[in-house]
């Protein structure tokens, strides 16, 4: 890109036709998500500034964003921080990068009966990243006590990070822990986890702005995928109450393998829903009462 007198819409067209040559997708959205971070706006506010002639200083940062993503870091961690519902998380190598899908999650938690019974509900995300789903959780419910744990601890400094900056350190614990079963037996109300679900040799196949990118640990669900459902339900049957739920997020051909351990684990109402793509994204059940 030369750039000195260019517009703001000359150099994102410029940049997005780069990107395209070395083969990135979504090129323009990209550009966009840049130039709005470096103007301090939204996408859709760029309108107001695409016939200014950007400073050296904003030319040189889009510049240099625009090379990290064209060497394979995906824009979420070039911009150091995503959407998430109502929160904006820093999101960097250390965590996964929340996905809409995992919105849709907090949803359903949000809709429970679990989540509206009166009281203060313990309420614990296993794996919990970025702390996107736990923040999100504590922000939009009532009331509640909210516990956030990952075995890394990574992810937890990221978490803890962003706890603090939702204004919500006073309301979510984070905590280190190998699955979720170091709670008071028959005491959590709500288990919710997005966790590792990627079949082993299908992470070695994946995008490599994914599989080179983010956390290993955040993607691989061991052989067939289903080893952190069979740990987290495990460890669920042991500290849900009775009538507590369970919410997972689960890859799209899971179904039927999620509702058969659920089933052979005892839960009951096990019920298997869609995200908005139509796809089996969501494994939900409840402990017996
Ligand atoms: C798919 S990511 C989900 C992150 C976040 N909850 C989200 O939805 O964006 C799975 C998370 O599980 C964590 N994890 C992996 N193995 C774990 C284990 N044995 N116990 C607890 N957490 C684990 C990973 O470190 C990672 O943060």
């Amino acid at each position: 890109m030369s750039d000195g007198d260019k517009t703001l819409r000359e150099l994102v067209d410029l940049g997005s036709r780069y990107l395209d040559g070395k083969g990135i997708p979504e090129s323009r959205n990209i550009l966009e998500l840049l130039a709005a971070r470096l103007f301090s706006c939204g996408k859709l506010e760029l309108y107001r500034v695409w016939e200014t002639v950007p400073d050296t200083r904003i030319v040189d940062a889009l510049r240099r964003g625009m090379t990290r993503v064209a060497k394979g870091e995906p824009v979420q961690y070039v911009l150091g921080q995503w959407d998430f519902r109502n929160l904006s998380l820093k999101v960097d190598r250390r965590c996964l990068i929340p996905r809409p899908e995992t919105e849709q999650l907090v949803e359903l938690v949000l809709q429970s009966p679990q989540a509206k019974a009166p009281g203060k509900p313990i309420v614990v995300d296993a794996g919990t990243g970025s702390g996107c789903i736990i923040l999100s959780l504590a922000k939009e419910m009532r009331d509640g006590v909210f516990v956030g744990v990952d075995i890394s601890a990574d992810a937890l400094a990221i978490a803890r990070e962003n706890a603090q900056r939702a204004g919500l350190q006073e309301r979510v614990i984070f905590a280190e822990s190998d699955g979720c079963g170091e709670f008071d037996p028959a005491s959590v109300d709500i288990l919710v986890s997005n966790p590792p679900y990627i079949p082993s040799r299908e992470v070695d196949r994946l995008d490599p702005w994914i599989r080179d990118q983010e956390p290993r640990l955040a993607l691989d669900g061991g052989e067939d995928g289903l080893d952190y459902y069979r740990a987290f339900i495990n460890d669920a049957v042991m500290v849900l109450k009775p009538g507590g739920g369970l919410f997972f997020e689960i890859g799209d051909e899971q179904g039927n393998a999620v509702r058969t351990l659920l089933e052979d684990f005892g839960f009951s109402n096990v019920r298997i829903l869609p995200d908005y793509a139509g796809k089996d994204r969501f494994a939900l059940a409840e402990q017996v009462v």
